[in-house]
């Protein structure tokens, strides 16, 4: 079964061809960064608009590279929550259009299970059950995947996400947008000298990153107020540091107690020091880890068609006045 998958929830534009939910015949991602980096985040109505603009040409452009036609699809996927409200309606929009014209059914997905299927992507032989982080810019959901289709959240951030503390952390050191693979690249060339809160909140498995965030902006605001240096190699391994403990130490306990494997996906996810650290913490409880290709941790539409597959044969069809929702879990 072949699915075109559509993804504009937030600042990436883009198309993709997936066969069976797990074989990419093409994926094309257009990035607004650039754009966006000139405001220090991104500007909603920018993102609509640039995705309005482009996401005809980038949906030829994945039927060109996959070598199929409209006529050649059986359904059309697109990510219908969570997002920014204006960049869903520019893709639902779209992929409406395409499918009544093209006669295709048309699958709703939910942008957090796109990112739970970019693990099917990489890694042919994976099936739940299995418990996956998904950390974005937006969310930090963990996530007790009990079969394709079927989800019960964990844990989840009861304020900042991960990748949202990471973007506004580095913004404060000066840093440009997005800002999580900036503080790595400090990170690595700095130690973990500056004691942070360890923040618990909520649940067993619920996290926290606004405290800490917090505290690591207090300490640049401080240190300017008395006009002393701070060490930034050093402050970003530190937060780096807290991030990722906070973040390993629940997913492989959470693996560990339902004994099922251990996933890390969305953005974030492809922060190596996390790799690592959630690699250590799982091999010590003997359970084994999984992670996307890089190029399907960020926002992509193969992953879209990819859940959009298994949405289909779950029976998930929308009709044409389905709407867009900025916020939702993983329904
Ligand atoms: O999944 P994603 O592309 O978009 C959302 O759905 O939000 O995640 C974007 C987030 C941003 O906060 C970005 O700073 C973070 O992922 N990110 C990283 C790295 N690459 C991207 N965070 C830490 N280390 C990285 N290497
Ligand atoms: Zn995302």
């Amino acid at each position: 079964m072949i699915i075109l998958g559509i993804e504009t929830s937030c600042d990436e534009t883009a198309a993709a061809v997936v066969k069976d939910g797990r074989h990419v015949l093409s994926s094309i991602i257009a990035s607004q960064v650039d754009e966006h980096k000139l405001y220090g985040g991104v500007v909603p109505e920018i993102a609509s608009r640039r995705h309005i603009e482009s996401i005809a040409q980038i949906t030829r452009q994945a039927f060109d590279q996959a070598g199929v036609d409209p006529g050649g699809i059986d359904a059309v996927a697109v990510t219908h929550a969570p997002g920014l409200i204006g960049a869903l309606l520019a893709g639902l929009n779209f992929a409406k259009g395409l499918s009544y014209s093209a006669k295709k059914p048309l699958v709703p997905v939910n942008h957090l299970r796109g990112h739970i299927a970019a693990l099917y992507l990489t890694h042919q032989n994976l099936e739940p059950p299995f418990v996956a982080f998904v950390v974005s810019g937006g969310h930090s959901h963990l996530v007790l995947v009990k079969g394709y289709t079927e989800f019960e959240v964990m844990g989840r951030a009861v304020d900042d996400a991960a990748g949202e503390a990471l973007d506004k952390v580095a913004r404060t050191l000066g840093l440009p947008y997005p800002g999580g693979p900036e503080i790595s690249r400090l990170a690595e060339k700095g130690s973990p000298t500056y004691a942070l809160p360890d923040p618990h909140a909520g649940g067993e498995f619920d996290v926290s990153f606004s405290g800490l965030k917090t505290a690591v902006i207090n300490i640049v605001n401080s240190a300017k107020m008395k006009g002393e240096e701070i060490n930034k190699e050093n402050l970003a391994a530190s937060f780096e540091r807290r991030v990722v403990e906070i973040l390993s130490v629940r997913l492989a306990n959470a693996a560990s107690k339902h004994n099922i494997p251990a996933a890390l996906c969305g953005g974030v996810a492809m922060n190596t020091a996390l790799r690592q650290r959630t690699h250590e913490l799982c091999a010590e409880k003997g359970v084994a880890l999984y992670y996307p290709h890089d190029s399907f941790c960020g926002d992509n539409a193969a992953m879209i068609g990819g859940a959009g597959y298994y949405e289909y044969l779950a029976g998930t069809t929308a009709p044409l006045n389905q709407n867009a929702f900025a916020s939702s879990g993983l329904n």
